[in-house]
């Protein structure tokens, strides 16, 4: 029991829901495999949450995908999957070695044309394609450093439409940010994303638990008209 969850029980119902709706996937496998032999952190989403982030996206039909934080592809993947027939993801990455296992991976994933991995840290780069007016994107996924969340949600509604949807990963961090005293760097900037979409007059939004190997959190937001 943590934090009055048994964790085991939503291990095993997670793991029923992956049986069940999830079938395994070489590339995917191959993937993963392929990033921890290049010594690259296990963090990438579960199966079950790159399955969700998939649907919520391919509901939007997307023509444009963002993602903050590439580590080895792996969410990349599930995300470029959900793209209409013409469309682009562009996925912000500041360690050059993940970018490039994650290149290789989505490569071999069969979406390697489709994905543009830029290497640096994300506010950098976000203000930079601000400054070149790209064109707002359909879908964006927030996964790189905790501390940076606030930031990247105010870059990332200036770089929306009204319909926008726009998820972040980790958001309850095995329960921690429950503790509003935290002086943890993560957890304060969690608990300063997730207090800004509750105040946010733009967005819409719902956290979702999320099991890994704790409880996690997941936010799905729609930006407004
Ligand atoms: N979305 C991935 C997991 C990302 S892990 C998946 O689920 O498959 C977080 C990633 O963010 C790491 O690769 C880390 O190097 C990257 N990162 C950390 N700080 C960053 C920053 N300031 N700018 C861009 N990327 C950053
Ligand atoms: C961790 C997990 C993540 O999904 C992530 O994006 C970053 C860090 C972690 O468990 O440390
Ligand atoms: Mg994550």
């Amino acid at each position: 029991m943590a934090n009055g969850v048994d964790a085991g029980l939503l291990v095993r119902v997670d793991r029923y829901i992956e049986e069940l709706l999830v079938p395994p996937d070489a590339a995917l496998q191959k993937g993963l495999a392929d990033a921890a032999a290049a010594g690259l952190p296990d963090i990438a989403v579960s199966p079950n949450e790159g399955k969700l982030l998939y649907l919520v996206a391919r509901l939007a039909r997307p023509g444009r995908i963002l993602e903050i934080g590439t580590l080895g592809g792996y969410s990349t993947t599930w995300l470029a999957r959900a793209l209409e027939p013409a469309g682009r993801l562009v996925t912000l990455e500041i360690d050059p070695l993940h970018a490039e296992v994650a290149r290789r991976n989505l490569k071999r994933a069969g979406v390697g044309d489709r994905v543009e991995v830029r290497v640096g840290p994300a506010a950098r780069t976000l203000r930079a394609m601000l400054e070149a007016r790209e064109p707002p994107f359909d879908v964006v996924f927030i996964d790189a450093d905790k501390e940076g969340y606030p930031e990247y949600l105010d870059l990332t509604l200036r770089l929306s439409r009204a319909g926008t949807v726009i998820m972040a990963d980790n958001l309850i961090r095995g329960g921690r940010v429950l503790n509003r005293g935290s002086t943890d760097p993560d957890v304060r900037g969690v608990r300063a994303f997730n207090a800004r979409l509750g105040t946010e007059p733009r967005l819409d939004s719902i956290i979702l638990p999320v099991m890994r190997d704790r409880l996690d959190g997941l936010s799905i937001s729609l930006v407004r008209a």
